[in-house]
Formats: structure tokens, sequence, C-alpha cells
């Protein structure tokens, strides 16, 4: 998704799915081929890997319990937009005319790319909506939202930042690092207090989550709010925060995560044909039209 006016100080990625293929870095598809490997290192030149770079930067240093209890007040009024669900995801797309079709998938693809790899494993239908629907908090952006504001790893705040969060050094300008009451271990939580009670950084997961908590079953609502919360589910950093049932429903935010990584199929799923099957998904568990 390309910024629709280049704003490099607030939004340093040239699109923001600089961050999502960043990821693929970190955390390669084992069954990657060759040719994949090869056009994903001509894909990250040395520009990409700065203005990744530079947006995690900004999102380590503005990311504050203070700046995530506004954005709360702020966004769960949910008084921006009423939108059906396809309307979400069509607004979502609008930003993408001018991205470029070899390199970028457009948001839609993505989707449907993960909803489906997750639907032919034969997983329940559930699994197959929260893969088609897990991005669409991304509508921030299309609010005015900066990229640090609305992608990147999620982590908790009011509390220590973990050395495995991705870049940590750039926590030391977050003024949450010097303030007593979140520079210890636990911060303002108790030990295994559960994630319910932890803020976490603010972002397109946990407002995804906000909007849906009503509708979908618990594993689908860990998903949504989880999926990016890599110091977590990949680095097994916080476990001190978390309950039991977290635990078990991290199972499951694990067994979303390849798909949503490495689903990217050779042939773009056909949209227009997927559509009356997404549509009564939709509609099995979601209202006509949903408060943005
Ligand atoms: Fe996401
Ligand atoms: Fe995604």
């Amino acid at each position: 998704m390309k910024n629709s006016s280049k704003a490099t100080d607030k939004n340093p990625m040239d699109q923001v799915d600089d961050w999502e293929n960043s990821l693929l870095e970190r955390y390669p598809d084992p069954d990657a081929t060759a040719k994949e490997k090869e056009e994903f290192r001509n894909y990250v030149d040395s520009e990409r890997v700065e203005g990744v770079k530079e947006f995690y930067r900004l999102n380590h240093t503005f990311q504050t319990y203070d700046f995530v209890c506004e954005k709360e007040k702020e966004f769960l009024k949910f008084d921006k937009k009423e939108m059906s669900l396809w309307g979400a995801v069509e607004y979502l797309n609008t930003l993408v005319d001018d991205s470029d079709p070899d390199i970028d998938l457009d948001q839609l693809q993505h989707l449907l790319q993960t909803s489906e790899a997750i639907k032919q494993d034969g997983h329940p239908d559930w699994f197959v909506l929260t893969g088609f629907i897990h991005d669409i908090g991304k509508v921030l952006c299309l609010f005015g939202e900066p990229q640090w504001a609305v992608v990147g790893d999620t982590f908790p705040v009011g509390c220590s930042f973990s050395d495995k969060i991705v870049y940590p050094e750039f926590f030391k300008d977050n003024p949450d690092s010097t303030d007593e009451r979140f520079t210890s271990k636990y911060g303002v939580y108790e030990p295994n207090c559960g994630l319910d009670n932890v803020k976490m950084s603010w972002g397109h997961d946990e407002y995804l989550y906000q909007i849906m908590k009503n509708h979908l079953p618990d594993p689908a609502l860990y998903i949504i709010r989880y999926h990016s919360f890599y110091a977590q589910h990949k680095e097994g950093a916080y476990a001190h925060l978390m309950n039991e049932k977290d635990h078990e429903m991290f199972e499951w935010v694990k067994k979303f995560n390849p798909y949503d990584l490495y689903s990217k199929a050779p042939t773009p799923p056909d949209a227009q044909a997927l559509k009356p099957y997404y549509q009564d998904l939709v509609s099995k568990y979601l209202p006509e039209t949903l408060k943005f």
C-alpha cells in the first residue's frame, strides 16, 4: 500500500507492506524455492531496509503507554465510518492504485491468499474468515494515521520492553524507558495477569479486535489481536504476563502465522469468483455493517 503523498518524515516506508516483507527476512519461508529467495533479495534493496529501520525507530520512540490510551479514546468511539465488511475491504484497497503490480499485491489479494491457503488445509470456516479479515484494521492508514501507529511488530506497553523485540535499541528514546512506573519487568501489571489486562502498542491488530470482539470465537479474536506480537508468538518473551488461556490460544496464533507470511500463490486468487463464498461466510458471523 502506497502513501498517497509520500511524507517521508512521518511515513518512512515506501509502502506499509514493506514491513510485512521485512518479516520474511527475519523469519524466512523454510519452503521457499531458490528463485523465490532470489526475487526476495532483489526486492529488499538498501533503500527499503533503511525505510523499515526508520519506521521502527519512530514506532519504538512514540508507542508509549499514554499514546495507546489516547488512541483508544480516539478510535474506540467507532465514529469514523460505518461500512459492510466487503465495503471495508474495498476501502482498504483504495490506496493501491499506484503500486507496482509486479511486486505488490493489493490488500485484497493478501487477504484472499491467506484465507484460501487456510481453506485448502481444511480448517474450520471461522479460521478461513479470520484469514480473510485479519488486516482490515489497516484502514487506520486511510484515517490519516502514520505507518508506525498502524503496522509493525506489537509489544506490551506499561512494563519493560523486551530485547527480543526487533531493533530494541530504538526504545532508548521512548519516554517510558525512563518512567519508573514502566521500567520493571512487570511494570503496571501482575505476574501472569493475562494479556487481556495488558495494553499492547497501538495498531491494526488491536483496532480490528475491538471491532470484532462480540462476533467471533476466541481463537479468531486472539489471531486478530496478536498476529503481529512476534516477540511472544515467535520469541516467547512475554510468557510472564500470560495466563493459561493465553498459552492455549497462542497455539492458534502460531498456526496462523505461516498463512500470513508464506501464502503467496503463483496465480493470484480470482476475487470475483470467490466473492459469493466470502459474502456467505461474512454474513454467517458478522452483522450487515460494522462501525469503524
Ligand atoms: Fe497484520
Ligand atoms: Fe497479514
